[in-house]
Parts: structure tokens; C-alpha cells; sequence
């Protein structure tokens, strides 16, 4: 399967990293055999897809319905008008601040897939759940609550982000990403068939240029969601580097 590598910039960007911007999206072009793109502030959209044509620009989050009265938030169709390709859905930090059930991240994902975007939906366990062994059980509850009932037509990744390595320089062990998204691939290989075999399993939570090339060669580990380390082309490009090398194994 081919490697994704997405960029996560939360609420980070400003009209003045459209450079930095372009500049991700020149170097991701130089990696044939790679996907890559970024998921970017809702208000870059529009502009980081007309500065980088052809890179795959996603958003964040999506409204389950298409349209009405919801102020602040943002449908997928919107997302779609912008330009964007795909969108992130149930990110922890938006399960935890913005209290979204699995349910809503269900509908979520259902409303992306109708306005045409790919959705990487997230799932992972609390530094609770991991120190109490029931990671894998977690996931796989997050999985069946937020799961749509198809996954037919290439729309869907799932991406594992344990909620205590975003952000804080800690990642499991490459046996613990082994086993989580071993249980993924069987679970979604369940629901799905074959199709289920062919989705991206993405690992997120501090994936880095020092350890991409590790996580990349975890089986089932195909491709990473990536947030700090997403933010400059520099910080960037040994990820792309070490997803082309495992490539071309
Ligand atoms: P991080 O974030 O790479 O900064 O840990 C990943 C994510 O939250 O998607």
C-alpha cells in the first residue's frame, strides 16, 4: 500500500505561512511515491489550494449536516467549495474539548463521504486506559461507535493517535502500534472484506523525522498523521523521506 503522510496544523496558520505552505507543497510534489497533503485552518483553504494546485488540502473537522442554522460551525460541502479533498474527523482534542461522542463522529464521516472527501478518522486511548491495559478494547469501542457501514470507494483512513503521545515527545512501542493497529486491521477486515484490508491505518501522536523511518516499518502502519513536525517544510521532509524509503523496500 502506499504510504500517506498528512499534515495536521490544528489551529495554527496564518495568511503568512502561505510560503511555508507552498514550500510543503513543492517538496511533497518531489515524492512520487508518497500521497501527501495537509489539513489546514478552515479560513487557508481556499487560498493555500489556489497558491499549491494539485496538493491535497483537507480541513479539520466538518458539521454532520450539509447546511442550516449552526452558527460557527462548517459543513463538508463548504469544506468541498474551498477546495479542500478531505477532512479530519474525531480528532481527540475535538472529542475532549468540544465533548463530540462517537456517535456525531459517525454522522460526521457520513456527511464528508456525501460532500465527496476523504475523511481520516481518528481513534485512540487515554494515558488511563493504556496504564490500566485496555487500550486496544478503547479503540476498538471508538471504532464500532464511529464507524460508518461502508467503507466502499477509497473515502475512509483511519488514523491511531494514543491521546498521551500528541504532542508530548512520547510514542508506544513499536510492539504496542503493532498490536493496536493489528486489532484495527482485523476489526475494519471484519466489517469490510476485502475492502477493509485495503484502508490506510495512519499512526499519530509525536511521529517525528527521528522516528518515522521506525513507525513506517510497523506492518500495518501505513502512513502517519502528523502535527507539529507538519508546521515547516524542514521538519517535514524526513518524514516524506523516510515514507519513500520504505517505499522502495
Ligand atoms: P503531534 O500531533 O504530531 O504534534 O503529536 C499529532 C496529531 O494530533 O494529529
Amino acid at each position: 500500500m502506499r504510504k500517506l503522510i498528512v499534515g495536521n496544523w490544528k489551529m495554527n496558520g496564518l495568511t503568512s505561512d502561505l510560503d511555508e505552505i507552498a514550500a510543503i507543497a513543492k517538496l511533497s510534489a518531489t515524492f512520487a511515491s508518497v500521497d501527501s497533503g495537509l489539513c489546514l485552518p478552515a479560513t487557508l483553504i481556499a487560498q493555500a489550494v489556489w497558491k499549491s494546485p494539485g496538493f491535497s488540502i483537507g480541513g479539520q473537522d466538518c458539521h454532520m449536516s450539509d447546511s442550516g442554522a449552526h452558527t460557527g460551525c462548517i459543513s463538508a460541502s463548504m469544506l468541498s467549495d474551498a477546495g479542500a479533498v478531505m477532512t479530519i474527523i474525531g480528532h481527540s482534542e475535538r472529542r475532549g474539548d468540544q465533548h463530540e461522542s462517537d456517535f456525531d463522529i459517525r454522522g460526521k464521516a457520513e456527511a464528508a463521504r456525501r460532500a465527496g472527501l476523504k475523511v481520516i478518522l481518528c481513534v485512540g486511548e487515554s494515558a488511563d486506559q493504556r496504564e490500566a491495559g485496555v487500550a486496544e478494547l478503547a479503540v476498538l469501542a471508538q471504532l464500532d461507535g464511529s464507524l460508518p457501514d461502508d467503507c466502499n470507494g477509497d473515502w475512509l483512513s483511519i488514523a491511531y493517535e494514543p491521546i498521551w503521545a500528541i504532542g508530548t515527545g512520547r510514542i508506544p512501542t513499536m510492539e504496542e502500534v503493532a498490536a493496536i493497529h493489528l486489532a484495527i486491521r482485523n476489526d475494519l477486515a471484519r466489517r469490510f472484506g476485502d475492502a477493509g484490508q485495503g484502508i490506510h491505518i495512519l499512526y499519530g501522536g509525536s511521529m517525528n523525522g527521528d522516528n518515522a523511518a521506525d513507525l513506517l516499518a510497523v506492518p500495518n502502519v501505513d502512513g502517519g498523521l502528523i502535527g507539529g513536525a507538519s508546521l515547516t517544510a524542514a521538519k517535514f521532509e524526513p518524514i516524506l523521506v523516510a515514507a519513500a524509503a520504505s517505499a522502495a523496500e
